[in-house]
């Protein structure tokens, strides 16, 4: 059985989407219930839902042989993983918010709350400023609203939410999108298997486009 971790939760279930027409189906993955595990025998795999900033410890662990996770949690955790495809769905950018009006005052140490901190972290050490970064593990956006911090990091899809509580793009860091990811010893010795999924994903990839 080749063990696959995918996303649970909306862009799960696009990708597994892309895996079914791909040929890699599992009819009981899409019943609804609150089972984690759904295999096909027949075609030797086991599908099982984690929370998607998860799915690269299953794989680096080689718990999971493969798995999909965004390009987001693969900067930020930098996992010894092989990423052989870009699924090009999950698309979003990584970046900088905060009020419309905001205004760097370089003299003091810009205050930077997100869940990526070495994403930020990174993207300050490159203009060489100086950052206090606040971890926060949801709900970014309330930190500039309530002073925690003068600005954000993090993930932007729709613009909504930013939108919607007063705030604004200051600076595009990285797109991102959901990468299929392999175990590096699972990549060698079920390297047909797994190069079998990557062709048909791939040609998911093209014909979506
Ligand atoms: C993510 C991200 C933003 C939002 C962006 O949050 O952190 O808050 O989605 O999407 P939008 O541009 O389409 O509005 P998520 O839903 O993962 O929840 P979180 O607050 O727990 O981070």
């Amino acid at each position: 059985m080749l063990n696959i971790a995918l996303p649970k939760g909306r862009l799960g279930e696009k990708v597994y989407a892309m895996f079914a027409a791909a040929g890699f189906d599992c009819p009981a993955i899409l019943e609804e219930n609150r089972r984690l595990v759904f295999e096909n025998e027949a075609l030797g795999l086991r599908y099982f839902w984690v929370k998607p900033s998860d799915v690269a410890v299953y794989v680096e662990r080689g718990a999971a042989d493969a798995g999909v996770a965004g390009k987001d949690i693969l900067l930020e955790h930098a996992p010894d993983v092989y990423e052989l495809l870009d699924l090009k769905t999950g698309i979003c950018r990584m970046a900088v918010a905060g009020p419309a009006d905001f205004r760097d005052d370089s003299r003091r140490r810009l205050r930077v709350a997100t869940k990526f901190d070495r994403i930020a972290g990174e993207y300050y050490a490159s203009l060489g400023r100086d950052i206090d970064v606040i971890h926060l593990n949801g709900s970014i956006e309330l930190a500039p609203l309530l002073g925690l911090s003068d600005v954000i990091v993090d993930i932007v899809e729709t613009g909504a939410t930013l939108r919607e509580n007063g705030l604004a793009v200051l600076a595009e860091i990285l797109p991102i999108s959901a990468r299929f990811i392999t175990n590096k010893a699972s990549y060698e010795f079920c390297r047909e298997q797994i190069e079998a999924l990557r062709r048909g994903l791939e040609k998911q990839t093209e014909e979506r486009a």
